[in-house]
């Protein structure tokens, strides 16, 4: 596979931050990622760079990622997909805890990556320990060519084009879809999957980039998520939650916050809140919640309910004119309704356009945060 990055591509043009334009131009970068891998006409995923057979897929007894940084929560989204659709157990490791844990991989097993850049270094010697033990390795990768690339047995690239900002944003969005891709992948070769169960979920996915150009082009217009930052962006701390799926979008956007914003957030399972970070709500401390209507909605609207009762401000990311949080929320970041596995994947952007116009009111240089790199390729 061959992809080239001219330089317009690489280049800020109109924006003011790298940052920003890899933000807006994620309904682009999207289609990008899914380009040439859903084949209505066969009604399966091609993902032929992976080198892993049906045969191989069927062997598979266990799923292991590492990454790190904002790769590592697009991990913990994975999980939820492989474990869903292809009813593997898969288990998350930060890169940099799994090389030195004595950990249980070896044949059967694939072991995972997940980097932007290919470089950093303790995802590559995660792979080298899971290669050497004799797992099947695979890495979800941006750079084409990157040490990642060319280390393992597989590689899906993300077809995201060039990622300047040091804070990821369209990576994670499609590290998000390589792994629903995979998990169908993965679904389909155990036999998991009904033909119509597939071409619903390709469906689904090829609306997504409309769907995130559609919320990404509303936020373009309008100065809703500047109004928002010019009233938020003197807080020193934030709480993230989310549940399930959301989970790990909660993770990502506290990460994005403090990432650029050098504001204090904690993303946390937001059924967790009750056994410690409840007890630090009061009205200094804004909490985000990430509630679609999924499955757990019910159970979302309850947290937001004990953060209103101890003074707390809502911020709610939830579908486009929901009645209830409506009322309920201080303030809505809207997402447009959709599947419920592709809803994290739209949820996140509102959170990186948030972390973004605040660290843009803090004055903060968005494109090169302090005390952080790009590729981390030193321990
Ligand atoms: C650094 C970057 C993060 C990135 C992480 C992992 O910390 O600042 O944005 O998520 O490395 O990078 P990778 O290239 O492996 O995805």
């Amino acid at each position: 596979i061959h992809i080239d990055w001219d330089l317009a591509t690489a280049e800020k043009g109109t924006y003011v931050h790298y940052m920003q334009k890899e933000i807006y131009e994620q309904g682009r970068s999207l289609t990008d990622t899914l380009r040439g891998r859903l084949d209505f006409e066969h009604g399966r995923v091609v993902l032929d760079s992976l080198n892993l057979s049906a045969a191989q897929v069927q062997a598979l007894e266990r799923v292991t990622i590492v990454a790190c940084g904002t790769s590592y929560y697009a991990g913990l989204l994975g999980k939820h997909y492989i474990e869903r659709l292809a009813r593997l157990p898969v288990e998350v490791d930060y890169a940099s805890e799994f090389r030195y844990r004595e950990p249980v991989i070896g044949p059967g097993h694939l072991a995972l990556a997940i980097t932007q850049s290919g470089e950093t270094v303790d995802t590559l010697a995660a792979l080298e320990e899971a290669q050497a033990q004799g797992a099947f390795t695979a890495a979800i990768v941006n750079v084409v060519g990157s040490q990642a690339a060319r280390l393992c047995d597989g590689v899906i690239y993300m077809q995201a084009g060039p990622e300047i900002g040091v804070a990821s944003t369209k990576a994670f969005t499609a590290s998000a879809v390589d792994l629903l891709l995979l998990a169908i992948y993965l679904g389909q070769a155990r036999g998991l999957l009904s033909a119509s169960a597939v071409m619903t979920l390709l469906e689904e996915l090829s609306r997504l980039p409309g769907l995130a150009g559609e919320l990404l082009e509303a936020a373009w217009q309008g100065s809703y998520y500047r109004e928002l930052a010019g009233r938020f962006a003197h807080y020193q701390h934030f709480l993230y939650l989310g549940r399930g799926l959301n989970y790990p979008i909660a993770r990502e956007g506290a990460l994005k916050l403090k990432e650029i914003s050098y504001i204090h957030a904690e993303g946390y399972p937001a059924g967790e809140m009750k056994h410690g970070p409840i007890a630090l709500i009061d009205h200094q401390m804004p909490t985000m919640v990430i509630a679609p209507r999924d499955r757990v909605y019910d159970k979302m609207i309850s947290q937001v309910e004990q953060v209103k009762a101890r003074g707390g401000t809502v911020l709610a990311v939830a579908e486009a004119g929901d009645p209830i949080l409506a009322e309920k929320a201080d303030f809505l970041l809207p997402v447009p309704p959709s599947h419920e596995l592709l809803a994290p994947i739209l949820a996140v952007l509102p959170l990186q356009l948030f972390a973004y116009e605040v660290a843009v009111h803090r004055g903060v240089d968005v494109d090169k945060p302090r005390n952080l790199a790009k590729s981390v390729t030193v321990e």
